[in-house]
């Protein structure tokens, strides 16, 4: 069955191939950008099949351009996913932190995918399985220490609890919020380096968020719909 996606942050990357993928299966899509030039870029991204691809623009840090955007989509979105991430400053060393840069990274990619859900959470009425996907990293896993990344890593560590407690606050209303990890994907934040091309990355994604219920909420997963560790 055709579902409502709202893909932020999908200009390039995860959250691009994504789009790309729900648009080829018949889903539709809405999916956010941060401006003019970068939904042109999307609309010649996904031409000529999927062209049709609704577009809103806002940055995540900014919540009343969000609230404004979502007056616009039509209702219901069945599934919101907030994809939009940033790595940050290039020392990524708990010393000699760059703050002002860390403050916007905390806002980028913890708080970010905060408002997000709260600025779209009621265009999920509606809908007969409601479920947000907040795009974390194992990176913010507790158990995975690593001092190289440790700015980034927090970020994503914050973003998890706030994943663990808006998902007790809309379990009553029957939304389901999961924290998830892409994998290591060649994007250009991933780098030429890492395992998994977009295609794969996506994929598992989508079959994960496909098959998610309200019993899942709650839950941290992987493109393999596995658990991962807090
Ligand atoms: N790639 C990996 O290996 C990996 C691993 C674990 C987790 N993740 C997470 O997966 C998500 C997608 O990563 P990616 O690899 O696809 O990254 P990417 O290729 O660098 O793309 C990042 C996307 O986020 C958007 N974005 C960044 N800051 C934004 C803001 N303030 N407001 C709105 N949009 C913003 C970018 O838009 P602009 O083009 O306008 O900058 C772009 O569309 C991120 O949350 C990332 O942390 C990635």
């Amino acid at each position: 069955m055709a579902e409502h996606w709202l893909i932020a942050g999908a200009n390039r990357g995860i959250g691009l191939e994504l789009a790309r993928q729900l648009k080829a299966r018949g889903d539709r899509v809405t999916a956010s950008v941060r401006n003019e030039e970068a939904r042109a870029a999307l609309a010649a991204l996904l031409a000529p099949q999927h062209a049709e691809v609704e577009t809103l623009i806002f940055d995540t840090r900014d919540f009343a351009a969000m609230q404004k955007a979502a007056e616009a989509v039509s209702a219901p979105i069945d599934v919101i996913v907030a994809n939009a991430g940033a790595f940050g400053p290039a020392l990524q060393s708990a010393l000699g932190v760059d703050f002002d840069a860390a403050l916007d990274l905390f806002s980028v990619n913890a708080l970010g995918p905060i408002r997000v859900a709260d600025a779209f959470l009621a265009r999920l009425k509606g809908s007969s399985n409601p479920r947000i996907a907040l795009i974390s990293s194992e990176l913010g896993s507790m158990s995975n220490v690593n001092p190289s990344t440790a700015i980034y890593s927090s970020t994503k560590s914050a973003l998890n609890k706030l994943a663990q407690c808006l998902a007790v606050e809309l379990k009553p209303r029957g939304v389901t919020v999961v924290a998830l990890h892409p994998g290591w994907v060649k994007t250009d934040m991933g780098g030429p380096n890492a395992p998994l091309n977009v295609t794969e990355s996506a994929t598992g994604l989508l079959a994960t968020l496909d098959g998610l219920t309200i019993e899942d909420s709650g839950g941290f997963l992987n493109h393999r719909g596995e658990t991962v560790a807090w």
